[in-house]
């Protein structure tokens, strides 16, 4: 019996920004000690030698498809797909069914997840044509979340009345508004007009660029009006990208997201894998594929998200009309952009700040992000000489299927580590026996 309950020793951690050689303690759930020397004096020891210690991934954008839609994945799923993906904490979107507009669906939400999470989880909040009301009174939430285009679900704020109130009342509660940017107008009037063409293809006339700068556009005339902090989801293209770098210049609280999605595919792989690659918005062209990289490189985006979203393979199989929007994420992101950076694509360290610090500032989590003395034990180890091939087969969620299938990735999940509880490691889930170590997975925000 030691003084710890776990020791981390012979690692490589990422530590302000770069890697050291030390040694982790952790002491109920947190990092106790970061240490120089072998830490002999624990109930657990786990030799990390030839292997990098992050923190745990923080995936800000999920749809864990809890309460409404089990069969696509449930928070059991969810939270073992996570864990597979090296991810510790998620923010889930609101977009269920019914979806997630009042503080009581909350309540009854929140208790469902306690039941079943395997991870740490926050929610975002969803907007409404009408719960003002709700916004107010929602409590622990990351964000609200505002649907200005139809998607996956009903969520939609296409009244501008209902729009002002919400940049208002986030304003006075210091809440973020975290945006789905697409137009609806313009969604439906090119829906019409293409109404008659059934190709994949289809999908980048209906959901376009325009449509996602005018949204954006919309967005930020409220967020200047009521200073409201301002995050848009998934960006999609090479002007949008802009839009909200000139909108920074120009001092706004604004933030933005790239998705693995958007930085490796692009029409051409719609082309060839149809209704697979459905999602929304619409993947664009080549040269916007590059610029979200470019953007990617010169800090222009604020965190990498997945927008998991799942759906089982035969609904995504229809013609394009009827196949729901939404690819699978949680698996392969920390592994696709481990790859990116063997392959110079990135900096590696970039690339981890942007899915754990970054993140965890921007939602204003507390305790988590970071290695450091006093943070939850929240820990990803990974293997970035482990080369690997993508299967359907090896995925946890339900949707069980992967746009990447078949792809040969360099950087693999070796471990992950909640709270200080092993609970995926060499490729299998450890279902903790100790119901106190899952007390307490929801977390809480600064402010
Ligand atoms: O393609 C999408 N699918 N975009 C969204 O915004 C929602 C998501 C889903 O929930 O399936
Ligand atoms: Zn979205
Ligand atoms: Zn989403």
């Amino acid at each position: 019996m030691g003084s710890y309950e776990l020791a981390l020793n012979n690692g490589k951690l990422f530590f302000n920004n770069s890697f050291i050689d030390a040694h982790i303690a952790v002491l109920d759930g947190r990092i106790a000690e970061i240490k120089k020397v072998e830490i002999h004096d624990a109930e657990q020891i786990i030799d990390c030698k030839g292997k990098l210690i992050l923190p745990g991934i923080i995936d800000a954008h999920v749809h864990f498809r809890v309460p409404g839609n089990e069969k696509k994945e449930d928070w059991v799923s969810g939270s073992k797909a996570a864990l597979h993906g090296g991810v510790t904490t998620v923010l889930d979107m609101p977009n269920n069914n019914p979806a997630i507009v009042t503080a009581d669906l909350l309540e009854e939400k929140r208790k469902l997840v306690e039941k079943d999470s395997l991870i740490n989880y926050g929610f975002h909040f969803g907007v409404s044509n009408g719960n003002s009301r709700e916004l107010k009174n929602a409590r622990n939430i990351a964000s609200f979340k505002l649907y200005m285009g139809s998607t996956t679900g009903n969520l939609l704020v296409n009244d501008d009345s209902a729009l002002e109130k919400c940049f208002e009342i986030a304003s006075l509660k210091s809440k973020m508004i975290v945006v789905h940017a697409e137009d609806e107008k313009i969604i439906l009037q090119n829906a019409k007009k293409f109404q008659n063409e059934s190709t994949t293809k289809v999908h980048n006339k209906i959901r376009t660029v325009e449509a996602e700068l005018e949204a954006i556009k919309k967005a930020i005339s409220y967020a200047k009006q009521f200073k409201t902090r301002l995050h848009i989801c998934h960006v999609s293209s090479k002007e949008a990208l802009s839009l909200i770098q000139d909108a920074k210049k120009a001092g706004l609280h604004i933030s933005c997201e790239v998705t693995p999605t958007y930085l490796f595919f692009d029409e051409r792989d719609v082309e060839k894998k149809g209704s697979l690659l459905k999602v929304n918005p619409s993947i664009k062209t080549e040269k916007d594929r590059k610029a979200l990289w470019f953007g990617l490189n010169t800090s222009q985006f604020d965190i990498i998200a997945t927008d998991h979203a799942p759906h089982l393979l035969e609904e995504k199989q229809q013609d394009y009309w009827k196949a729901p929007s939404g690819i699978p994420g949680i698996e392969t992101s920390l592994s696709l952009m481990l790859d990116a950076s063997e392959k110079r694509l990135i900096q590696l360290e970039k690339a981890i700040k942007l899915m754990t610090e970054m993140p965890a500032a921007l939602f204003k989590i507390k305790n988590k992000g970071k290695i450091e003395k006093g943070y939850d034990a929240d820990l990803t180890i990974v293997d970035l000489k482990k080369e690997f091939v993508v299967k359907n087969e090896d995925l946890f969620s339900k949707s069980a299927w992967t746009p990447f299938e078949g792809i040969k990735l360099k950087g693999k999940v070796d471990k992950t580590l909640v709270k200080g509880s092993l609970l995926f490691d060499n490729d299998d889930i450890i279902i903790n026996k100790n119901k106190e170590a899952k007390a307490n997975l929801e977390v809480g925000y600064y402010g």
